[in-house]
């Protein structure tokens, strides 16, 4: 049942999502900057986002706190992403990146931040309700750059591509890894920093959904650091999953050769599908989402419930930040 729903409503959802911006009005903007803000979820949207903006000619920020960067402003692009609508360090975001004159596009299903763009006059796209906010990915992630796109922002081809090839996906080597990996206590995910949103996505989606430690090290860098740890005695019981490409450069092909050899077996590769950047980062994702669903089932994890996470929400309500906030935008004579 779990399985069903990634390999059948992935691209029923990619659909769909590609039509959630068609009659929202956006006049063209060409922003100094951009801000992806987010938590969890929802914010990896704009990590995956800014994988594949590698034409955007500006520079892009994914926030993950209460604070916005301190040079966002009137030139600043600022897209805000909450699921339910109601995490309180994106919305504290949002009421400074109004504050501060940002153009502000809003991505949602609901709560305060649907309630506050609409108030404000903020454009805001109705995601469909319903999903957990991590399973909704496709709905963020083609919201973000549909939005993009029509204020042209950059180019967004090769969701073409990706429809395409999506059906064509082979999980079968992704089952293989999961029933080879399940009883790990660690998993490591190692990539090129090209796909720094998806080594983000992939350990996320494993802590949340199989409910599994796991961690996730950009190449080149981890041959700077990490590759050391394996000098004295190597960890042989711990598997390593390389995200690969399949046009890798001869450096890094090299560096992934060296890395392997110095973790020193069990490891394995999960690839690329397809030519361009957003083929190539979404076909990761859905592989990767695939092992979460995958290892969930298998070790009867269920895969659901993230009692931990809505425990702290609840923790925090006790400081009300959020009806500190909305008190504010109304003594800003901002209420309707
Ligand atoms: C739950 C999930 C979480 C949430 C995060 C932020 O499925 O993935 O990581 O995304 O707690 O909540 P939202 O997405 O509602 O802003």
């Amino acid at each position: 049942m779990v399985l069903t729903i990634v390999v059948i409503d992935y691209k029923r959802m990619c659909e769909e999502a590609l039509q959630l911006t068609d009659g929202l009005e956006l006049a063209p903007f060409k922003p100094h900057n951009i801000v992806f803000a987010g938590m969890g979820g929802s914010g990896i949207s704009g990590d995956l986002v800014k994988d594949i903006a590698t034409d955007v000619g500006v520079p892009i920020g994914v926030s993950k706190d209460y604070t916005l960067p301190p040079y966002a402003d009137s030139e600043t692009l600022f897209v805000c992403t909450s699921y339910s609508g109601n995490t309180e360090e994106t919305l504290t975001q949002f009421v400074e990146a109004y504050k501060r004159g940002c153009r502000i596009v809003a991505i949602t299903s609901g709560g305060k931040l649907l309630e506050w763009s609409q108030r404000l006059n903020i454009p805001v796209v109705k995601l469909p309700t319903g999903y957990l906010p991590r399973d909704s990915l496709p709905y963020l992630f083609f919201s973000v750059t549909g939005c993009m796109e029509k204020m042209g922002i950059g180019n967004y081809d090769g969701t073409r591509e990706f429809m395409e090839l999506l059906p064509t996906i082979d999980l079968q080597p992704v089952n293989n890894i999961a029933d080879s990996v399940k009883g790990s206590p660690i998993l490591t995910f190692y990539g090129p920093s090209k796909f720094s949103g998806v080594l983000k996505r992939v350990k996320s989606q494993i802590n949340e959904n199989a409910k599994m430690i796991a961690r996730a090290e950009e190449l080149p860098e981890l041959n700077h650091n990490e590759v050391v740890a394996y000098e004295v005695h190597g960890y042989p019981e711990l598997p390593v999953i390389f995200l690969q490409d399949r046009d890798e450069g001869r450096e890094m092909t090299e560096r992934v050769r060296f890395t392997r050899k110095t973790v020193g077996g069990n490891t394995y590769d999960i690839w690329t599908h397809g030519s361009s950047i957003l083929a190539k980062v979404m076909s990761l994702v859905y592989q990767g989402d695939h092992l979460s669903f995958k290892l969930a089932e298998i070790r009867g994890i269920n895969r659901e419930q993230i009692k931990t996470i809505d425990g702290i929400k609840n923790e925090l309500e006790r400081l009300n930040t959020v009806a500190t906030l909305e008190k504010e935008l109304e003594s800003m004579n901002l209420s309707s």
